[in-house]
């Protein structure tokens, strides 16, 4: 891998809102989003009025996928995504093309249409690429407020000198966009998972017993849904194989929703290929019942009712006998004897490591927003993480596994 290819992983999963203003490079920005959206970012639209007239907001939309935004006073935008919500949503903001105009709309810190406000009410960075004729560039006044906004920690990036639309020939021309798109990805870190496919499980599984009823347990899902929140923050492209929770999935993960443990099994085995590091956070039930019947159960006069079960496939087991397998992490929920019931578990299982929380705790395990753990290593190692969030924990367990992954393969 070379160190551009490296870079531009910083941009897997990252959500670019790109801005659209009025100079014939806005044709450019079609190609922009594409480029963006290979590399694994997520791309929405917002055009000026004065973009529209070189490029048509449905080419923007068929490229992105994304419905484009162009107006600050539209009531139907402003139900689907506000123009506050699109500030919060971006992890970056690029204007590409830049036009001087814009430029001195956004040195001056004008709000008067879509663009520049977002630009004024977003916290994310923000960077420009400028396009325009080479006198206007070369002009005190576009200078003077380039300098501005350089001050102010806005990212400039190009011109670029050549040949220009109108024949002149000086700075002025935008970036290309494979420029462009290494210069975005720079403004982020590459993140400790980058380039790497996690297969997460979380949440309960469902054993049905008849139409209406079934077997299930506490789980609510949060773990399992943290721990794939940090992996996309870790650079990382997550599949998230989920129980039936109320819980809304990261944005960036793939989602697959599931209901029984052989489901989740199906699920699982079909999206190994190319996984890299499989956590299995769900609370599969062991059992279910050995057949279904195809109507209500009904009550009869013995009033009692007994269930034939059958064992459950032990996912993570299953994964980690496989002959080319990813790092396979499991969880143990234990009442009792944490370390010792889950470090047989790591044993029987033939797993990489295993995740001990302890679940007779008030404050943690099934259902609570916080959790402690110990993490076990089949080579002896172990880290300990204190009561605190499921997502700091998961953001920790992230970061120690991500290191000992990498240590390895380096070590191979
Ligand atoms: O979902 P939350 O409410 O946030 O709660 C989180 C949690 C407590 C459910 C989670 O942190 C947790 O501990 N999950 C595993 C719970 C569990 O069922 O452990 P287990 O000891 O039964 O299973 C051990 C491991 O084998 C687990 O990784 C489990 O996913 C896996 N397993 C178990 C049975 C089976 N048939 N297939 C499996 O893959």
């Amino acid at each position: 891998m070379n160190s551009s290819t490296s870079n531009l992983q910083s941009l897997v999963s990252k959500r670019v809102l790109l801005g659209v203003t009025g100079g014939i490079a806005a044709y450019k920005a079609a190609e922009l989003v594409r480029r963006l959206i290979d590399v694994g970012a997520e791309v929405r639209v917002v055009m000026t009025a004065a973009a529209q007239e070189f490029i048509t907001p449905l080419t923007m939309q068929a490229v992105s996928a994304k419905p484009v935004h162009t107006s600050l006073l539209d009531t139907d935008a402003e139900a689907g995504m506000g123009h506050i919500e699109l500030a919060r949503w971006a992890d970056v903001i690029l204007v590409a093309p830049a036009t001087a105009n814009f430029l001195s709309q956004l040195a001056m810190g004008q709000a008067h249409d879509l663009l520049t406000t977002l630009c004024l009410a977003s916290i994310a960075p923000l960077a420009v690429a400028p396009a325009m004729n080479q006198a206007m560039w070369g002009n005190v006044a576009t200078q003077q407020n380039v300098a501005k906004l350089r001050e102010r920690g806005v990212h400039i990036f190009g011109p670029d000198a050549g040949q220009q639309a109108c024949g002149d020939i000086g700075m002025g021309r935008m970036l290309d966009v494979l420029d462009l798109r290494l210069a975005l990805a720079g403004l982020f870190e590459v993140g400790v998972l980058a380039g790497k496919k996690v297969l997460i499980t979380a949440g309960p599984t469902r054993e049905a017993i008849d139409p209406v009823r079934y077997l299930t347990n506490q789980s609510s899902g949060k773990m399992g849904y943290a721990i794939a929140q940090a992996a996309v923050d870790a650079g990382a492209t997550v599949v998230l194989v989920s129980g039936p929770v109320a819980l809304v999935a990261p944005q960036a993960a793939r989602t697959l929703a599931v209901i029984s443990a052989e489901d989740m099994r199906t699920a699982v085995m079909a999206e190994l290929t190319g996984t890299d590091l499989f956590i299995a956070a769900a609370a599969v039930a062991d059992y279910r019942p050995i057949s279904v019947s195809e109507s209500k159960l009904k009550k009869d006069a013995t009033k009692t009712l007994s269930l034939a079960l059958i064992e459950n496939p032990d996912i993570v087991a299953e994964v980690a006998a496989q002959p080319v397998r990813p790092y396979t992490v499991g969880f143990a929920a234990e009442t009792e004897n944490l370390l010792g019931y889950a470090q047989s578990k790591l044993e029987r299982k033939g797993l990489d490591a295993i995740v001990a929380n302890d679940v007779s705790s008030e404050l943690g395990g099934f259902n609570s927003d916080q959790n402690a753990a110990v993490l076990l290593y089949s080579d002896g190692a172990s880290q300990s993480f204190e009561m605190q969030s499921k997502s700091k924990l998961a953001r920790a367990l992230i970061i120690d596994l991500a290191s000992k992954i990498n240590s390895t393969c380096r070590n191979q």
